[in-house]
């Protein structure tokens, strides 16, 4: 029997992080989490409760319940017993998400929530620190990047999707936003594990990519 191992995918924001992880999990047979969509679902509850500050935020933090669902095969993410995955996707809420992510204690919170998680391996997750901090063992590290240009128009492509009406040019400086703030945070920066192995999707197709990912995964094994 095959040992089971750890995946752990970081990147910047809209470098199809979500989709490689999810399909590389079908493929391995192994649990998905996206760690993004808990940083999310924190950032919708203090939207929502209208908390600003710090203090309060962290004040907050043993009321708050994160987990995931399976909804017709697809995993959502909940708040409190209630499906939020609906509201999580919007760039309000996604930029509320990455300014609450800067806390060191609601990381804390969440990092601790993602360990136990692991526990059994046999997972994929991905975010900003999975490599770094959240799994620094993990036995397959990735750092996804593609160009700010190319991210701005999935992300510009989704949001059509979903019925939204964005502007190129706001959705490109967001994503430089973005990418400014992760990087530059006091709490786990988005960076590169030493040890983690750089694939740039700018200019692969979806199958292209797989390949390489799936290949990298058996040979850890
Ligand atoms: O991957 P995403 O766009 O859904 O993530 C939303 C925000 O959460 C992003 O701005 C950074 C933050 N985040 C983080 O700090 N650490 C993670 N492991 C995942 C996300």
């Amino acid at each position: 029997m095959v040992n089971k191992i750890i995946v752990a995918i970081d990147g910047y924001s809209s470098c199809g992080k979500s989709t490689i992880a999810k399909a590389l999990a079908k493929y391995a047979g192994y649990t998905y989490v996206d760690t993004g969509a808990m940083y999310r679902a924190i950032g919708l509850y203090t939207l929502r409760q209208g908390l600003t500050n710090e203090a309060d935020i962290i004040a907050a933090l043993p009321h708050i319940q994160v987990g995931f669902i399976l909804v017709d095969g697809a995993q959502h993410v909940t708040l409190n017993g209630e499906d939020v995955e609906a509201f999580i996707r919007t760039l309000e809420v996604g930029n509320c998400a990455s300014r609450i992510s800067q806390i060191k204690e609601v990381r804390a919170f969440l990092v601790a929530q993602q360990q136990a998680m692991g526990i059994a391996k046999g997972i994929v997750m991905d975010g900003r620190d999975i490599g770094t901090v959240v799994f620094p063992k993990a036995e397959l590290k990735l750092f996804l990047t593609a160009s700010p240009e190319v991210r701005a128009q999935r992300r510009f492509d989704e949001l059509v999707n979903k019925g939204e009406k964005p502007n190129f040019d706001e959705v490109l400086a967001d994503v430089n936003d973005r990418d400014y703030r992760d990087t530059h945070r006091a709490e786990s920066p988005l960076r590169q594990a030493e040890d983690a192995i750089v694939v740039d999707n700018s200019n692969l197709t979806p199958d292209e990519q797989m390949e390489v990912i799936y290949g990298l995964f058996n040979s850890k094994l």
